[in-house]
């Protein structure tokens, strides 16, 4: 038995509004409520305009907020970003970094998403750091090279299995319904922890919580989750519907 803690996170990207914000987040608590104790964690991440709107929604129920993103710097002149005091101000504990859309869409590299993850310590959020090959690199063989020189390039110097959650997203599993094998996906898991473990020694890694994301869904969700390694999701779509996401959690 694994003493980490399966963590069902929902990812919603730049998807809803308030009222569908509400309902999504009040479909969740209601079920959370009914079922009191449960053995895993929720966190749910939505867009931060829409945390406030969320957090009085799930007030008081066991779900966990988190922010997509935050700046590396505590305030300042970086018009259109949000810092870590405002995530925690609206009422998160989590904050994303790295994520691949990020990554792409906004040039991020390593050391930036390095210094957010640091910041997101500063400010004692828990860090979820993404990593994760491309189709064209696991076509050319390099998935745990590039997995293992996101690893040592993201993680910053102080992180514990407290501050961290690492999640794997191989890119083209997102949004496209396709995954890699549980043997796979199993095999990077493990290949990441030791990489982990070179940054934050054994007893640390051993404790940190590694995620998979990618085309996690209720008809996947329960081998995915099964496997040693992986304790917990990082949900996309399927993280945008109270049953489906309900139905993944149950397979925690
Ligand atoms: P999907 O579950 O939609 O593939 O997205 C995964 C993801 O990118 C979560 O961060």
């Amino acid at each position: 038995m694994s003493a980490r803690r399966t963590l069902i996170a929902g990812n919603w990207k730049m998807n809803g509004l308030t009222a569908e914000a509400k309902a999504l987040a009040g479909g969740l608590a209601e079920k959370m409520n009914a079922v009191g104790d449960v053995d895993f964690e929720m966190l749910i991440c939505p867009p931060a305009i829409l945390i406030p709107v969320v957090a009085a929604v799930v007030q008081g129920s066991n779900i966990k907020l988190g922010g997509q993103d935050n700046h590396a710097n505590a305030a300042g002149a970086h018009t259109g970003d949000t810092s870590t005091a405002m995530l925690k101000d609206a009422g998160c504990t989590y904050a994303i970094v790295g994520h691949s859309e990020r990554r792409t869409d906004h040039g991020e590299t390593d050391q930036v998403v390095n210094d957010k993850a640091a910041a997101a310590h500063a400010n004692g959020l828990i860090a979820v750091i993404c990593i994760g090959e491309t189709e064209a690199q696991r076509d050319a063989g390099k998935t745990l090279d590039v997995n293992g020189r996101q690893i040592a390039g993201s993680v910053p110097d102080g992180s514990t299995a407290e501050n961290t959650v690492i999640a794997y997203e191989p890119v083209w599993a997102i949004g496209t319904g396709r995954t890699p094998t549980s043997q796979e996906v199993q095999d990077v898991h493990a290949f990441i922890r030791g990489e982990l473990a070179k940054k934050i020694g054994d007893n640390e890694a051993a404790k940190t919580r590694i995620l998979y994301g990618g085309s996690m869904n209720p008809k996947n969700a329960k081998e995915l989750l099964a496997l040693p390694d992986v304790d917990g999701g990082l949900i996309g779509g399927a993280s945008l519907k109270v049953d489906d996401f309900w139905t993944v959690a149950q397979n925690a």
